[in-house]
């Protein structure tokens, strides 16, 4: 059994998420990857244990199943695997109006963001507080400290809920020596926007705005490193979060629904 830091990394087929892995694997750390689309985690997989020498594990999920993340955390044991760094980094948006969708759609959204999260994080950190060490990063969002808009309607919720369920979390295993953050990015160059067919919307947003995802990953990883809960990378995404907490929410509201239409679908 190899003697290197095991980290699960989900939704690393792309994005962040491949960000994730590829960071982890540079400082030594043996992975699980996972997301839906196989080939492209055994592509990851082939390059980072060419690149450094570390073992990776390919386990395909769509966390929109309700068994998925059980089945996930079965096979993790089954292989006698151990957790010590969990990167709840899946994710996606549903464009368009919230009664406009079917409600399969949202269901599936709510597992994929909330209720995978929550299990992955309950049975990895019984493990690492056990072990006195380990290391939760929840993927959330600027959108979970800005008003929220019409389109991706669960979106925002989703995202306060992660930075909420990390807060908890934290507080609960800091005595035991596992730590865990809320990583809360703002407009980050990654397949996002394409998965959910925004990228002609977003293309109009200013460039100083948007981040690219080695950065917000490596300023992720150095947050939780040095045991921060919520971390906002950047300092345009830090001014937004204290813009939004200072001024008044009404005026807030306003000003963000007038330029909704830039980066949401609403209709
Ligand atoms: N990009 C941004 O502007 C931005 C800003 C703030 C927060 N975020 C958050 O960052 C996280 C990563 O997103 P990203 O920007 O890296 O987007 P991305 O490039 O589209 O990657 C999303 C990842 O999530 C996986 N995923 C989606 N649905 C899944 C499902 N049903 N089951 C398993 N895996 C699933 C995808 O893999 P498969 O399709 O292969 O399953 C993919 O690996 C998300 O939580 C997102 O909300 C992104």
């Amino acid at each position: 059994m190899s003697a290197r830091p095991l980290a699960l990394v989900t939704g690393a087929s792309a994005g962040l998420g491949v960000e994730f892995a590829r960071q982890l694997a540079a400082q030594g750390h043996d992975l699980v990857l996972t997301a839906r689309r196989a080939e492209r985690l055994a592509a990851l997989a082939a390059e980072l244990q060419r690149a450094h020498g570390v073992v990776c594990h390919v386990m395909s999920a769509d966390l929109a199943r309700p068994s998925a993340a059980a089945e996930l955390l079965d096979a993790i044991g089954a292989a006698a695997l151990s957790i010590e760094v969990l990167i709840n980094n899946a994710g996606y948006g549903v464009p368009g109006s919230y009664l406009g969708q079917a409600w399969e759609v949202h269901a599936d959204f709510q597992r994929v963001m909330v209720d995978a999260v929550a299990l992955l994080s309950y049975r990895c950190a019984a493990g690492m507080r056990a072990r006195g060490h380990g290391t939760i990063i929840n993927v959330s969002s600027l959108a979970g400290l800005m008003p929220s808009t019409a389109g991706h309607t669960l979106y925002g919720p989703a995202k306060v809920w992660l930075i909420k369920f990390s807060e908890s979390l934290a507080a609960e295993l800091a005595p035991s020596g596992v730590r865990v953050l809320a990583l809360c990015p703002g407009f980050t160059l990654t397949e996002f926007h394409d998965a959910n067919g925004m990228r002609e919307h977003v293309a109009r947003l200013p460039s100083w705005l948007w981040m690219d995802a080695a950065s917000v990953v490596r300023v992720g990883l150095a947050a939780a490193a040095r045991g921060r809960v919520v971390c906002i990378p950047g300092r345009v995404n830090r001014a937004l979060a204290l813009a939004a907490k200072i001024l008044p929410s009404s005026f807030l509201r306003r000003l963000v629904a007038s330029r909704a239409a830039d980066f949401r679908k609403i209709d």
